[in-house]
């Protein structure tokens, strides 16, 4: 099977080259692009980059590289067409042969079905808000403080009162009661006899939520996974949520993903526990908050946050049921090596009454306890540090944690620990291990071998090295491509893609047109090389690089001519001659600066 060109060029405009390759290699921005360890051979230091422009990744170290859907076979070991299907399932997006098809839309996939009826119902609950039914709703979530902004910006809904409003609009809308009750949006009640208590009731489908505002639940592609649904009053429980279904599984997601993805240069992700505190944090400025669904912080959540930025500020509401969530949370962030902080908000206020009470400028100016911090202040107030016995046992505890901190990090912690206990500073030392000599080296980790041999390229004589510079420049598309001709390139690789790039070709697909790894890899680095910004700088470069190959050739040219006159006659001998006066005044124009 053929992919049709269109139809992967959305794919690759779908999938992110920065955020699929993110969710296997930890990823930091520099200049343009981003850069991470290799995954496909061993290294300490980051060669490997990541480029959004041009969607291509290179690594400088192993000469892998090429475009999102080469990044997905060599890293799945999947072929060309598995790392197709592979990108276009997490992409939902249906294969190409399927929507040609006339019976496609019977024969679309459940999954499909099921996030389109969400996002219908969705779309119903937001706009019911706007409507005499949703106007209590309305009326409480501005009671609550939100503006219209924000309640536009989640998609805020509501679910109007009544039994089975939604699950007839969507009916209508050709959806069967099967798919509604798989989604959750409908509660089949099956058909009861008649008893001594109780009347005979028919079988009847109803609304799951009612009555209630709605909180759509969206990833971040964009998909309605499921909702949250708030009582408007004190009728329980306060939030009614999607159950797991088939396109919904609370602990791989988090509450304002769709968000998230959008926020660009995120130093941290602010992480809450509720649905309005996201929305209230968001509404007064705070970049990059969501919230877990409802359970404590899971490992693929933790992983998930990763991907949208290097830290992770633990945000739980000042109970004791989030104090403790904290310490779980903290745990796992660090197993999967993230940079934790943890938020305390004073007086048990949860961070939605804290920034309305206090505002953004003292969410801001609250201090971001370290997780040994944070962890040494729950010792403290679970010991009696009036009794010698409280005192050693929280020495102990605190000690077990500074273990496992750099020194500088310690040494701050030891001061605390020395005035709050009274222990002297080479006794919490040695509690703390630092002085047995044999746990001291940490045996440095194997060097990961490789996943795939290196690929090098022969290394290019200077001429195919210009000829690579030169479609580097004109890849900017910001040089006239009339510049040069087609016989300015004598490598046919470089010759094809100077034909190509003006009929305005992506730079990944130049990549995946090419037939095998190691060309694809060689395309990557010349496409992704980041040349100068400046655009005279660019044409001068450009003007450079061909005076040198034409220069090199026609001189080449020239001595080939001489070397053969002697032996010509006549009007051959002529035509040489003139041969070489031509090329003389041509060589005259190619002088390359010096
Ligand atoms: P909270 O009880 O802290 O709610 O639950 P909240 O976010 O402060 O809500 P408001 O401000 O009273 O409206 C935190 C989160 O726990 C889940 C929800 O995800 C909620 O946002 N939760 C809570 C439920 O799923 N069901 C409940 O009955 C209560
Ligand atoms: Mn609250």
């Amino acid at each position: 099977m053929r992919f049709p060109p269109a139809w992967l060029d959305e794919l690759r405009a779908r999938a992110d080259i920065v955020q699929v390759v993110g969710q296997y290699v930890q990823l930091k921005k520099n200049g343009r692009k981003h850069w991470g360890l290799c995954p496909f051979h061993g290294e300490k230091t980051a060669s490997f980059s990541v480029d959004g422009e041009s969607q291509l990744y290179y690594c400088f170290g192993c000469k892998a590289g090429g475009s999102v859907i080469q990044f997905v076979m060599d890293y799945e070991r999947l072929d060309f067409q598995d790392a197709v299907k592979h990108l276009a399932d997490q992409l939902h997006m249906p294969l190409p042969q399927m929507e040609t098809d006339p019976d496609y839309q019977r024969r679309r996939t459940q999954r499909e079905r099921l996030l389109a009826c969400n996002k219908e119902a969705a779309r119903y609950f937001h706009q019911t808000l706007f409507t005499p039914a949703g106007q209590t709703a309305l009326d409480y979530l501005k009671k609550r403080g939100l503006t219209d902004n924000v309640i536009r910006k989640f998609g805020l809904g509501v679910a109007p009162n009544g039994w089975d409003n939604l699950t007839r609009y969507l009916q209508e809308k050709g959806y069967t009661e099967e798919e509604l009750r798989l989604v959750g949006l409908t509660v089949i009640k099956e058909a009861t006899p008649e008893t001594e208590d109780s009347p005979a009731r028919p079988r009847r489908a109803f609304d799951m939520f009612r009555n209630r505002a709605i909180f759509p639940i969206i990833d971040q592609y964009g998909n309605v996974l499921a909702f949250g649904g708030r009582a408007l009053g004190d009728v329980q429980p306060k939030y009614l949520n999607t159950s797991d279904t088939p396109v919904f599984n609370k602990r791989l997601g988090v509450y304002a993903a769709n968000l998230l993805r959008k926020e660009r240069h995120l130093q941290r992700v602010v992480l809450v526990e509720g649905y309005m505190d996201v929305v209230a944090l968001t509404q007064f400025g705070v970049p990059g908050v969501c919230a877990t669904l409802g359970t404590a912080l899971t490992q693929e959540q933790a992983k998930l946050l990763k991907r949208f930025a290097p830290a992770v500020y633990l945000s739980y509401d000042g109970d004791s049921a989030g104090q403790n969530a904290i310490l779980r949370g903290l745990d796992i962030l660090e197993a999967e090596d993230i940079t934790a902080r943890v938020l305390d908000f004073p007086d048990g206020l949860d961070p939605d009454e804290f920034i309305r009470r206090d505002g953004k400028d003292a969410f801001d100016m609250l201090p971001a306890l370290t997780p040994a911090a944070y962890r040494m202040r729950r010792l403290r107030a679970s010991h009696d540090l009036s009794t010698q016995e409280g005192r050693t046992e929280y020495a102990r505890a605190c000690a077990a944690i500074l273990s496992k901190l750099d020194p500088l990090e310690r040494e701050n912690h030891l001061q605390e620990l020395m005035v709050q206990t009274g222990f002297a500073r080479d006794v919490l030392q040695q509690q703390i291990g630092l002085n047995i000599p044999a746990a001291q080296s940490v045996a440095q980790p194997q060097v990961v071998p490789t996943r795939l041999p290196p690929r090098r390229p022969a290394s290019a004589p200077q001429e195919a090295r210009e000829e690579e510079l030169l479609i580097t420049l004109m890849s900017t598309g910001r040089i006239t491509f009339d510049l040069a001709s087609a016989e300015d390139f004598s490598d046919p690789l470089m010759a094809d893609l100077y034909q190509a790039l003006p009929e305005g070709a992506s730079p990944a697909s130049l990549v995946e047109m090419q037939p095998d790894e190691v060309i694809r890899a060689r395309v990557s680095r010349i496409l992704l090389t980041e040349p100068a910004e400046d655009r005279d700088q660019l044409i001068q470069m450009a003007h450079e690089c061909l005076n040198r190959n034409r220069n090199r050739r026609l001189t080449q040219e020239l001595q080939d001519i001489m070397r053969k006159v002697t032996n010509l006659q006549g009007v051959e001998k002529a035509a040489a001659l003139e041969r070489a006066k031509q090329i003389s005044l041509e060589l005259k124009k190619v002088q390359p600066a010096r």
